[in-house]
Parts: structure tokens; C-alpha cells; sequence
């Protein structure tokens, strides 16, 4: 096996002197192999190919602060970065259930901590959409002390052309989590109406241009089978932007109708109200969530439902404020950079509540 991975790296071929395509960033792809390497990727404010870095984890350990014996949720595990460091908390005296949509990245990962030395008894993983979390409740019927959702996709899942969530490569136009369920992007597209393709770009992305992108997608839906087709889309019908800076807008367009796409494909937006809707049963009293969001169609629910909760008596306390990552984060992990998290404790009874013991982390940003 060793022997055939060190065959194929020496055959990798590309030109100039970097890697630019996914495919051939071995190095990248195998870090055990080259350590020193990805620490370099890393230096330069990129994510390696094939891992994610975690976001605001030191905030999130504050705000769950797992405690040995307890029993949490990872919603979403993608990588493991939050499960690894959740699991250091509970110091194998504890259990970790971590979800995940993914069925490709989901067996890499359980392999990835089982190496790291968490066992069954620490850590059990389930294919699943969080938006079923009720169905935990089998498996632990008093709730979970802690749940953790890291909203969105992964860098793993952005970065591997052939899962079609990229515009910098080409690929298949998918952008399914599973693509075992459902259908592809391209399925989707070619079903729709215009009505149907400017609503997905309206209120999934905010798209200023959503009229303009949805006539062109409309004209050429029965063609649309590659991210390269639908860059070039959009593209050629904003080149006639006559700002100065119409390539950045161009940019940001092509970005925001891949990001419309993929919340629709998924129904992120369904799941996440679901798993909102239910998070308060698969909570104990005085139990802590957190959840890190993306964009402002998962904030303003995230933000609703909290503050909904904490008026009904469901939560004793909820984030004021979003919390952001620090400058610092944000400069040396740029995906990072809309990242908003918010928290709440469930309170101990629905009548005369009672604060959980947690220490809260200070906030920035916008009102509440
Ligand atoms: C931002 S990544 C999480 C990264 C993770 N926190 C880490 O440290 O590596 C988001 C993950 O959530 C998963 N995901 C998104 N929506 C989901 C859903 N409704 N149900 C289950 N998993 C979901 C994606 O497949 C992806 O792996």
C-alpha cells in the first residue's frame, strides 16, 4: 500500500513550480507523509488540501466547556478539528457522538481520531442530517450536556473538483453533501423555472444580480452539467458590468450563485430550522449549544429561534451579541472571515430558570 502511494506521488506532474490543482497537491493530500510541508501551506494563510481548519475553537471550548463524565454532540464533524479538541476536554471521560451528512469524508475522519487514540468508548459516529437529531434521544434519552453545529461545507468538500462545489476548478455540477440522496445541482437547475432560479438566487445569496443570472441560467439549463459552464455563465452575462471594479463583482457573483445553488440542493435552510426547532428537546437543563454560521439566512434563524427560546423560558441565557473571529484568525484562516457564532443554555426548568455555570467569552459585533 506505502509502495503504491510513493509510486503515484512520483508520477504527480504540474506545471510551474506550485501545485494549483487539487489533484496535485500530493503533499497536501497525504500530511502525515509531509509534515513540514503543510506547515508551510498553513504559514502562508491557506488551508492544505484535504483538511479544514477549525474556527474559533478556543471560543467554543469556553462557551460548551465540556467537563469529564459529560456527554456531547458534534452536529457536524467534517475534519474532527472541534471533536479532537472537545474530546481532549472530556478526557476520555466522556462520550462524543459526531454526525456528519457526508458519507465520503465522514469514514476518513472516524479513521483520523480512531488514530489519534479515541476509541468507541469515547466517540461514536453516525451518517446522518442533523436535522434528525431527535432520533439521538434512542441512543441517549436524558440529552446531550453540549451540541456543537459548525454550519456550511467543508474545506475538503470546497476544494475536491469532483464533488462540484468549486468555481476553481472543473467538475461535475453537483454540490451535494451526500451524493447518495437527492439530486445534483444540475438535476435541480434543469427542473426549475425562472421564477424558481431568481427566488434561489434571491434568497439564498442576496444575489444583486439574481434577475440577469437567472434568465441566462433559464436559457442554457438543459446544458449546464459543469462548474466551469456555470463560471462562464455567469461571467459573460456580467461582462457588460462597466464598473471599475466589475471583475471583483464578477468574482462575488460567481461565488454567491454556487453558494444559492448549493444551500438548495441540500435544503440547508430546511434542515437548519429543523435542528433549531428541535434542539431544545435533545438538550439536558443547563446544557450548552453553539452554533458557528456563514451567512445571514442561517444567522437571522439561529438568532431568531435563540431569542424566541430564551422569551418562551426554553433558554435561561443566550449570546447578546455574535461572536466573531479575532482579527488575528481571520487574517491567518480568511475562510473564517464571516463566520458568526452564537450561543444558549437551556434553562434547568421551564418555570424560574437557572444560568448554567459557563464562562461566556466576550463579544463584538452587531446588537442582538
Ligand atoms: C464547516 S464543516 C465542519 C467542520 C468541523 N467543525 C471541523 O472541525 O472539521 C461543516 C460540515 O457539516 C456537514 N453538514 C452540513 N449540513 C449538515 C446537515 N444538515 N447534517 C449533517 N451534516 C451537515 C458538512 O458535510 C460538513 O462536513
Amino acid at each position: 500500500m506505502d509502495e503504491e502511494i510513493k509510486t503515484h506521488h512520483r508520477r504527480v506532474r504540474y506545471r510551474g513550480t506550485h501545485p494549483r490543482k487539487f489533484s496535485e497537491k500530493y503533499k497536501e493530500l497525504h500530511p502525515e507523509e509531509y509534515a513540514a510541508d503543510v506547515q508551510r501551506v498553513l504559514q502562508r494563510g491557506r488551508t492544505p488540501a484535504g483538511t479544514h481548519r477549525p474556527i474559533c475553537v478556543s471560543e467554543i471550548v469556553e462557551i460548551l466547556h465540556p467537563r469529564p463524565g459529560e456527554v456531547g454532540l458534534d452536529a457536524t464533524v467534517g475534519y474532527g478539528g472541534h471533536a479532537r479538541r472537545l474530546l481532549e476536554e472530556l478526557d476520555h471521560r466522556g462520550r462524543l457522538l459526531a454526525i456528519d451528512a457526508d458519507p465520503i469524508e465522514l469514514p476518513k475522519t472516524e479513521e483520523r481520531l480512531r488514530r489519534l487514540g479515541f476509541s468507541e468508548e469515547d466517540l461514536l459516529f453516525r451518517r446522518m442530517n442533523f436535522a434528525g437529531i431527535e432520533k439521538l434521544l434512542t441512543e441517549v434519552p436524558e440529552g446531550f450536556d453540549f451540541i456543537l453545529a459548525d454550519l456550511g461545507v467543508s474545506s475538503m468538500q470546497l476544494d475536491n473538483p469532483s464533488r462540484g462545489f468549486t468555481f476553481k476548478d472543473d467538475g461535475p455540477l453537483d454540490l451535494r453533501m451526500n451524493p447518495q440522496r437527492g439530486e445534483p445541482a444540475s438535476e435541480l437547475i434543469r427542473r426549475c423555472d425562472r421564477a424558481t432560479l431568481e427566488g434561489i438566487l434571491r434568497e439564498n445569496s442576496d444575489e444583486p444580480f439574481w434577475q440577469e443570472i437567472a434568465q441566462a441560467i433559464f436559457s442554457s439549463k438543459d446544458r449546464l452539467q459543469r462548474t466551469g459552464q456555470l463560471v462562464d455563465l455567469v461571467s459573460t452575462t456580467l461582462s457588460s458590468l462597466k464598473r471599475r471594479d466589475a471583475t471583483a463583482e464578477r468574482g462575488k457573483s460567481i461565488v454567491r450563485t454556487f453558494q444559492a445553488f448549493r444551500i438548495e440542493v441540500n435544503d440547508e435552510l430546511g434542515a437548519l430550522e429543523r435542528f433549531l426547532e428541535a434542539l431544545p428537546s435533545c438538550l439536558r437543563p443547563g446544557g450548552r449549544v453553539a452554533i458557528l454560521s456563514f451567512h445571514s439566512g442561517e444567522d437571522r434563524r439561529v438568532k431568531k429561534s435563540f431569542k424566541k427560546g430564551l422569551l418562551e423560558g426554553v433558554y435561561s441565557k443566550i449570546a447578546p451579541d455574535p461572536i466573531r473571529p479575532s482579527g488575528k484568525e481571520q487574517f491567518d484562516n480568511p475562510r473564517s472571515s464571516s463566520a458568526k457564532l452564537r450561543w444558549a443554555i437551556k434553562a434547568e426548568s421551564v418555570e424560574g430558570f437557572a444560568e448554567g455555570d459557563v464562562g461566556i467569552p466576550s463579544c463584538e459585533g452587531e446588537n442582538l
